[in-house]
Parts: structure tokens; sequence; C-alpha cells
């Protein structure tokens, strides 16, 4: 299983002060040395955290790997092609909304939004793998792998939100990513994970890669961000 940090919320009290600390870069740098496999962050349209000089920076510091969430919009996949990370997420991106709210629209019974398509097959044209982040619902997983693209992130927020009380959202991700796999695509998943729900979703076999942000840049405001990498990933590694 690769554990991925999403370093987006270093850069979110940063900016709360224009100013230039935390730096992202340095929290990426001890992510790595504290055992992440990756490195994700989010260049909104909005700009709220990330900044394009983190990107640019990050792309040439990450000694691991750096998956870049973006949404479909020109001038972002521009700069992804520009500068070659290692995997690219795209995202759905509403300006409103507090974090990434719900999966990707891939136009499921119609088609999907052209400029999509343009993104994809720009990213793939520049050699980029792309993962599409989507809700755990199996048209949507079988439309992703007509389009083409090697992985998915199946979106565990419905399962944060609701897995002490029940086990349907577990289940429906279980389910997608068996689905996923026989449908030839990887298999990724993120969002609203914390060190106490990570377990059964590192438990689905055919997941290799999670993607968690906040709960661990939050909890390394009391321990440090090295003490608690190390704390998820030897959650995620005992699950699996
Ligand atoms: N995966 C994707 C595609 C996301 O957009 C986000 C949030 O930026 C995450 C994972 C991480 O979510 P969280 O911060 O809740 O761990």
């Amino acid at each position: 299983m690769r554990l991925y940090i999403n370093v987006d919320h270093v850069a979110t009290v940063r900016q709360a002060r224009r100013t230039d600390e935390p730096d992202p870069l340095q929290a990426a740098a001890l992510c790595e040395k504290a055992g992440a496999d990756g490195i994700t962050m989010h260049l909104r349209e909005d700009r709220r955290h990330i900044q394009d000089d983190d990107v640019l920076g990050m792309a040439q510091s990450v000694t691991t790997a750096l998956n870049l969430e973006l949404a479909a919009v020109p001038d972002i996949v521009t700069m992804a092609t520009e500068i070659k990370p290692h995997h690219t997420t795209i995202v759905p991106e509403r300006r409103e909304e507090i974090t990434t709210e719900g999966g990707l629209d891939l136009g499921v019974g119609g088609k999907p939004e052209p400029r999509l398509l343009d993104a994809i097959a720009t990213l793939s044209d520049a050699g980029i793998l792309i993962s599409l982040f989507i809700d755990p619902d199996l048209p949507t997983i079988e439309r992703a792998a007509e389009l083409g693209v090697p992985a998915v992130e199946l979106h565990t927020g419905d399962y944060a939100n609701s897995y002490l009380e029940s086990d349907a959202a577990l289940e429906r991700l279980r389910q997608a990513a068996t689905h996923a796999e026989a449908a030839g695509l990887a298999v990724h998943a993120g969002h609203g994970l914390t060190y106490r729900n990570v377990q059964p979703v590192a438990a689905i076999p055919e997941v290799e890669e999670l993607n968690i942000g906040h709960s661990i840049i939050s909890h390394s405001i009391t321990v440090g961000i090295e003490a608690a990498v190390r704390e998820m990933r030897s959650l995620v590694d005992s699950a699996c």
C-alpha cells in the first residue's frame, strides 16, 4: 500500500497570514523522511492554499513521487505538462465548497464534458499518468475505464461520514474497488480518512494507494509531522 501525504493544509496555515511559514516543501521532505511514498498537492483555481511556486518548487524537491491534484482547467493542465508530476488526479472543483465534496461527473448516461476529455488527452500526450477522482459508483467506474485512464481514486468521504453508524459505505467501496480492478484500473482511495477510520479502507485488497491530508497535518500540530506520518504509516501497514 502506497501512502501519499497531502500537504495542502500546511499551505492553508501559511496563507492565513500570507507569510512564508510553514513551508509545504519542508513539510513534504519530513513526510518523505518519515516513510511517505509520495506527496500530494492540489493547486486549486482559487489558489486558497497551494500556490504556483509551491508546485514548481515541489516538482524539483520531491524525492519520492508527486501526485498533483487539479481540476480540468487548461492553464493548470498546461502547468502539469511542464512540471511532469509522477501522476495527476483530476478532481471536480466548485468555488464555494470547503473541500472536494464529491467525485467527478463523467457524464454517465450522456457525454463527458469536453474540457475533461481535453485534459485527459493533454496529460496522456505528455506521458503523465492520470487518476480520476470518482464516487464509488459502478457505472462511473465503467465510464472511467472507457476513457482509457490507468487509475481511479475512490472518494471515501461518504464512508468517513457514516462508518460509525453503518457498514454500507465500506461495502460500496469494496465493490467499487473489485469492479475497478476487474476493469483494468489501478485503485487509489482518499478523502476524510483519519487515524480512526483508515484501517478498513487500507485492508481492501485492490486499493494500492491512499491519499491522506487533513488528519495527518492536524495531528502534526501536536506531535510533529514525522511522528504523525509514522503513526499513520504503521496503522496502514498493519491493516494490509
Ligand atoms: N484525495 C483527493 C482527490 C482530495 O481532493 C483530497 C482533499 O484535497 C484528499 C484525497 C485528501 O483528503 P483529506 O484532506 O480529507 O485527507
